[in-house]
């Protein structure tokens, strides 16, 4: 069996289910904490699998990691699981300090006891897959070329420098240990099971509930948005024939300013979901577009050069950014059950504290 961390949340559970989608593919040992940002109803679909083990726990837990390991004769991890919102660690640097560089190295500690023990030829054969992401680069000026792998790392919120932590835990065990180790560093992600305190999804249902449409600043800060199912083939990819000690950057070559990914999701609802009483301009979904504070520190452009994975691997996005959109936008008018459901009381509290 592979062991995923994180995957209740938005891409370790994606890739869970994408996954399990082959019949004929390994079991899954899936250990999440079940933060705000994790959600069981997401996997509700594999209630009845067998091939799938949901532990509830923590990747700081030594003991739980080593044991499940060797219960489970796992032969690769991949780990999803980390505090994930820039916004977030702004306002509570904390947890992700706590979960991203704590839990990244106790989680590989224990993988290193569990791998020294195997055969020869499991330790060949075994992998330990770390999932990060491009905000490690830091920003780029309007002209810089692409984020490649040798970009040095540049790390700006508490979020980014947690995860550039965590990547170099990840790097060091490798040369230190010989640990077989592979760094993904991906863009930003959107589809199905996003949790709604990131741009897209907040947008799509604060759009659908008549609310604002919060843009920060002057919305011209530059995303590279890349569908989570292209980002979940990558990672399949990178599994099977990654090589050792190497870092991957997986983008969807879709660079976009923040207010026209607004704009485009705004015209989609329009054409999917038209308000009533005409397509006057004040009936449009933009008329809720909002300018609001900025985030401290934000970083102004990311923007990845996957030729590296394209060239080596063979992988290539098959969604472009209006393909993906189409499909989320649709995903979420689909599953008001499930986003019912993550509009808790605790995202309530989020949203008055970040919006007030
Ligand atoms: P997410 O916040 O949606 O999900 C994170 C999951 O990890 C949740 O289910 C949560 O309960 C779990 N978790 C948190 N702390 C844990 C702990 N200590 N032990 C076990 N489980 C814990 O995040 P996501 O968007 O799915 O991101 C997954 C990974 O991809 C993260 O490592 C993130 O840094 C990286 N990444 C995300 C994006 C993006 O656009 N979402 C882009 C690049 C990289
Ligand atoms: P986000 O989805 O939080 O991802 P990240 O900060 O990891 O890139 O934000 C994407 C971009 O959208 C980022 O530039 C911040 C901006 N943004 C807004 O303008 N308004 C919002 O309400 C949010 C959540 C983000």
């Amino acid at each position: 069996m592979i062991l995923v961390t994180g995957g209740a949340g938005f891409i370790g559970g994606n890739f869970v289910l994408d996954w399990l989608a082959n019949p004929a593919a390994e079991g899954i040992v899936n250990i999440d904490k079940l933060t705000y940002a994790g959600n069981l109803a997401t996997l509700k679909s594999l209630e009845n699998d067998g091939r799938h083990v949901f532990v509830h726990g923590d990747i700081g837990d030594y003991d739980l990691a080593l044991s499940l390991l060797k219960k489970y004769s796992i032969r690769a991890v991949l780990n999803f699981a980390a505090e994930s919102h820039v916004d977030r660690s702004i306002h509570g640097p904390g947890d992700f300090i706590q979960t991203n560089v704590l839990g990244t190295f106790n989680l590989l500690e224990a993988v290193r006891a569990y791998w020294s023990d195997l055969s020869d030829l499991a330790k060949k054969e075994f992998r330990f897959l770390h999932v990060s992401t491009d905000e490690v680069y830091g920003s780029l000026s309007p002209t810089d070329p692409a984020f490649s792998e040798t970009h040095p790392y540049e790390p700006n919120s508490p979020y980014s420098a947690s995860k550039a932590a965590s990547d170099h835990l990840v790097r060091a065990w490798h040369h230190t240990y010989d640990l077989p180790v592979i760094t993904t560093n991906c863009s930003n992600n959107y589809g199905p099971y996003h949790f709604p305190e990131k741009l897209i999804p907040l947008v799509i249902l604060n759009a659908l509930a008549g609310k604002p449409l919060p843009i920060y600043g002057d919305g011209q800060q530059i995303r590279d948005w890349l569908y989570v199912k292209d980002h979940c083939s990558a990672i399949r990819r990178v599994l099977e024939a990654g090589q050792l000690g190497e870092t991957y950057n997986v983008g969807g070559w879709n660079e976009k300013p923040n207010l026209d990914v607004v704009h485009v999701i705004c015209g989609v609802l329009d054409q999917l979901r038209p308000k009533a009483g005409g397509i006057d301009a004040e009936n449009k979904y933009a008329s809720q577009i909002t300018y609001v504070k900025d985030r401290p520190g934000h970083d102004r452009r990311y923007a990845i050069d996957a030729t590296k994975l394209e060239c080596e691997l063979g992988w290539k996005p098959a969604e472009t950014f209006e393909t993906g959109i189409q499909k989320t936008v649709q995903w979420y008018l689909d599953n008001q059950e499930w986003t019912e459901g993550v509009l808790s009381g605790s995202y309530r509290d989020w949203v008055k504290k970040q919006y007030n």
